[in-house]
């Protein structure tokens, strides 16, 4: 008897380390089959292929190679691609992460097959339908079969737009599972040392939301505060590709090289990153991850926007919504400088066993029903 299939699509860098731990649990069911697809949003070896090597995920069986482009040519790659793979053979579940492009894209062209889709990370919410990724949540939960949440806001968003309480389940975060999995190796790294700052003398930045880099006025004042606090706490900076052409865009390289202590790295892997994490001071971000990341390692998190889809992360962690107001930024610097900052508590669920939980469910939606 030929095994369900399950495709794992993953496709941006965010996307990977949610992928590993669930790859992992479901390959240990000897009734499933498994086949990892990547979608080719993202392609440099530091953004993609990195990942795929630390977090020990074997090489993508398919690879859609859809690469770069504008929001809807790019889904349109992707969404193409995948449909062809799915004719040629089509899986029991597709299994999509989070809320990238590759995520609508993918679960759009399952669904249209009669394949069924699961969503890990499902429910979250920033109610600002400017970002692109809150079209890609709504829209993906609302094709999804099963939908895998990972806090307690998700329930209430799903239910408050009706979703039937059969197909959601709380699972926990998945990424916590490969933070757990991987901290030992992290802190064994040493990468802080590497470049020369001890434990705790040193800030993280990073920062790649459109709604910051995309206006040069907007990014030119975060790189002045940026400068201004470096001459207080030097700040490593690893710089994401959009932020990159920005700032060369609007001529600021030089001024954040030359004017105040920031350390300007290239997009640093996984380790390297858990390892800056891990020994901060704080963190500078607008990454939805580092939200929860920094609230599982205790430290604090000035996040760089006006709105959350990960409210637990500033209800119990230790994110705080800063926005992108400079005297906002330098008061919640000063704060933190001080020690007035919450050390946050543990999150329900965010165990190191997420991706166990989920394979469960997975396994049950294509052997049961
Ligand atoms: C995407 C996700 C965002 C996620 C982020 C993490 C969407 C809508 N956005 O944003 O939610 O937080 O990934 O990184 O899916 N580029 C490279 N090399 C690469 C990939 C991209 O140079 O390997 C450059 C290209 O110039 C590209 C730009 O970065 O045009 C943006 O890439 P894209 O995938 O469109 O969006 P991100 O900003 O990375």
């Amino acid at each position: 008897m030929t095994k369900p299939l399950v495709d794992l699509v993953a496709g941006a860098r965010p996307n990977f380390m949610k992928l590993a731990p669930v790859a992992r649990a479901l390959d240990t069911r000897e009734g499933l089959e498994t086949r990892i697809v990547h979608t080719g949003q993202h392609y440099d070896r530091d953004m993609s292929e990195v990942f795929f090597e630390e977090l020990r995920i074997r090489v993508p069986d398919i690879h859609l190679e859809a690469g770069s482009g504008t929001h809807g040519a790019q889904t349109a790659q992707i969404l193409q691609k995948y449909e062809a793979e799915l004719l040629k053979r089509k899986p029991a579940a597709t299994v999509v992460f989070g809320d990238v492009n590759s995520t609508i894209a993918a679960a759009l062209a399952a669904v249209k097959l009669g394949v069924k889709v699961v969503h890990v990370e499902a429910g979250l919410r920033s109610f600002d339908r400017a970002m692109p990724e809150e079209i890609n949540r709504i829209l993906t939960d609302s094709i999804s079969d099963l939908l895998l949440v990972s806090e307690p806001s998700g329930l209430t968003n799903l239910r408050a737009e009706g979703v039937s309480p059969e197909r959601i389940r709380l699972v926990g975060n998945v990424m916590i599972d490969s933070l757990k999995g991987e901290l030992e190796r992290a802190g064994e790294l040493g990468f802080p040392r590497r470049l020369g700052f001890e434990e705790r003398g040193y800030g993280l930045v990073t920062l790649h939301r459109p709604s910051n880099v995309d206006h040069p006025g907007v990014l030119e004042s975060l790189v002045d505060v940026f400068c201004e606090i470096s001459m207080e706490l030097p700040l490593v900076f690893p710089v994401h590709p959009r932020t990159k052409g920005a700032l060369e865009r609007a001529g600021l390289t030089q001024r954040l090289q030359s004017r105040g202590k920031v350390t300007l790295l290239d997009p640093v892997s996984y380790r390297e990153n858990l390892s800056l994490m891990k020994d901060a001071r704080l963190v500078l971000t607008d990454s939805g991850g580092i939200q929860e990341e920094t609230t599982c390692l205790g430290v604090p998190c000035l996040t760089l926007r006006a709105n959350t889809e990960r409210p637990v992360t500033a209800e119990k962690g230790t994110s705080r919504l800063v926005g992108n107001d400079p005297e906002a930024i330098r008061r919640a610097f000063s704060d933190v400088m001080a020690g007035r900052w919450p050390e946050g508590r543990p999150i329900e669920l965010w165990d190191g066993h997420a991706g166990e939980r989920v394979a469960r469910e997975i396994e049950s939606l294509v052997t049961h029903r």
